[in-house]
């Protein structure tokens, strides 16, 4: 595992088969990740997938040719070899195999896994014919024997119809696979994170409660991600139909009293409080032991009196010593503004603010778009996948951390 900082850099190799059309999205998984790609094609990649399709989404402009004389000035191969923190080829046609296999160099792509000392990765794709032939099968033994990871193939519909193995594994998997096994920066190695996450309950009988729309995946991707950066994390769980994330502690509550308790134990043992959870703001004044009857006599409906719960964020923030607490608002109007109000009010030091008027982002989505608000200014992350949200928010607050811990 690296404990370096920088972005992990990887070295996509696109080989010239059918399944390079997946490489843009292949791309973006990886950014996702958190890494910074330089997309190498070959030749016959170029007639598959366009370099301005690359270009759109990549960091760094597409590498095609050993001999191209501007790129080669900027960042030689050899540099563009030590740079790299993994070479992945993706997809990997049984000719690219080959040459690797024979420490054939007579490409850019083919040059720069010699050239490496990094890790590489290796996403074969082609007709399962090809596949199962006996010299792709050697030459993939040979890869292996090499220290060269193979990821896939996947079995299934193939291009050309054919069903069987030699179907490039998807471009999340690969991204997942290829950025787990580099590592991330691990910008919170050392801190202890408390995150809360996911909705609380207030029963008003043993049947009936008042609740809201948290999933909780917004909190666990959260909680992943300080554990990815090196945090020792304890994540606070209302009830969600989550798995915990390994390496995590999770405590689950119900009610907002019992997140508050939970929360209070824990607080002072923690560096970092990120309170995601939407807790309830209120609770029926009365929990009844019996499930209540419905009444024949109150045709114009009953009435619930409900009372305010306590304010977890406000209870920590408020009480000295204390961890830096960042806390979560969705709002459905005048989001910055009402949030901004929130941060001080609660003596927040930063605010994560999401419009949740958006049906694209928010509760039930796999995406949200979301704005961080601190004692120094405001950050807007656009709309992208909760983890990556997670991944981006990380390594903000580690810095608004590192920096409250010098002041
Ligand atoms: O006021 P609002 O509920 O929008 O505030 C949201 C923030 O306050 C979130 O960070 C949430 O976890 C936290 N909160 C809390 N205790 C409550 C209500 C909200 O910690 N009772």
């Amino acid at each position: 595992m690296q404990t370096d900082n920088h972005a992990r850099r990887i070295l996509l190799g696109i080989s010239g088969g059918i399944a390079a059309y997946k490489a843009p999205s292949l791309v973006r998984n990886l950014r996702v990740e958190g890494a910074e790609v330089v997309p190498v094609l070959t030749r016959n990649a170029s007639k598959f997938v366009t370099e301005t399709a690359l270009q759109a989404v990549a960091d760094h402009r597409p590498r095609t040719d050993l001999w191209d004389a501007e790129a080669e000035a900027s960042m030689g191969h050899i540099e563009l070899a030590r740079w790299a923190d993994a070479v992945l080829i993706a997809p990997a046609t049984a000719d690219l195999v080959a040459r690797m296999a024979h420490g054939i160099a007579d490409d850019l792509l083919t040059t720069l896994c010699l050239a490496t000392a990094a890790p590489v990765f290796v996403a074969p794709a082609m007709n399962v014919k090809m596949w199962e032939h006996a010299a792709t099968q050697r030459n993939i033994d040979r890869l292996r024997a090499d220290g060269v990871t193979v990821l896939g193939p996947d079995d299934g519909e193939q291009a050309c119809g054919e069903f069987g193995p030699g179907r490039m594994m998807e471009p999340e998997e690969i991204a997942e696979t290829v950025t787990a096994a580099v590592g991330t920066p691990r910008v919170l190695a050392g801190t202890r994170v408390l995150v809360t996450a996911g909705p609380t309950r207030e029963f008003l009988d043993p049947v009936r409660f008042i609740s809201n729309r948290s999933s909780g995946r917004q909190g666990f991707a959260f909680a992943e991600a300080a554990r990815n950066a090196g945090a020792d994390v304890t994540l606070v769980a209302g009830p969600v139909h989550l798995a915990t994330p390994t390496g995590i502690e999770r405590v689950d509550v119900v009610s907002a009293q019992e997140m508050k308790d939970a929360v209070t134990e824990r607080a002072a043992g923690a560096d970092i409080f990120v309170s995601v959870a939407a807790v309830a703001d209120y609770r029926p004044h009365t929990t009844h032991d019996q499930k209540l009857k419905k009444s024949d006599q109150e045709s114009d409906g009953i009435r619930v009196a409900l009372k305010e719960n306590e304010d977890i964020v406000g209870a920590i923030a408020g009480v000295e010593p204390r961890p830096f607490v960042v806390g979560f608002a969705a709002e459905t109007q005048n989001a910055l503004q009402y949030a901004r109000e929130k941060r001080a009010r609660k003596r927040m030091d930063a605010i994560v603010v999401n419009d949740v008027s958006d049906a694209a982002i928010g509760f039930d989505s796999s995406d949200n778009a979301v704005t961080l608000i601190h004692g120094g200014g405001e950050v807007e992350l656009s709309k992208m996948p909760k983890r990556a949200i997670a991944r981006r928010l990380i390594a903000e607050i580690a810095a608004l951390y590192a920096v409250a811990g010098q002041g």
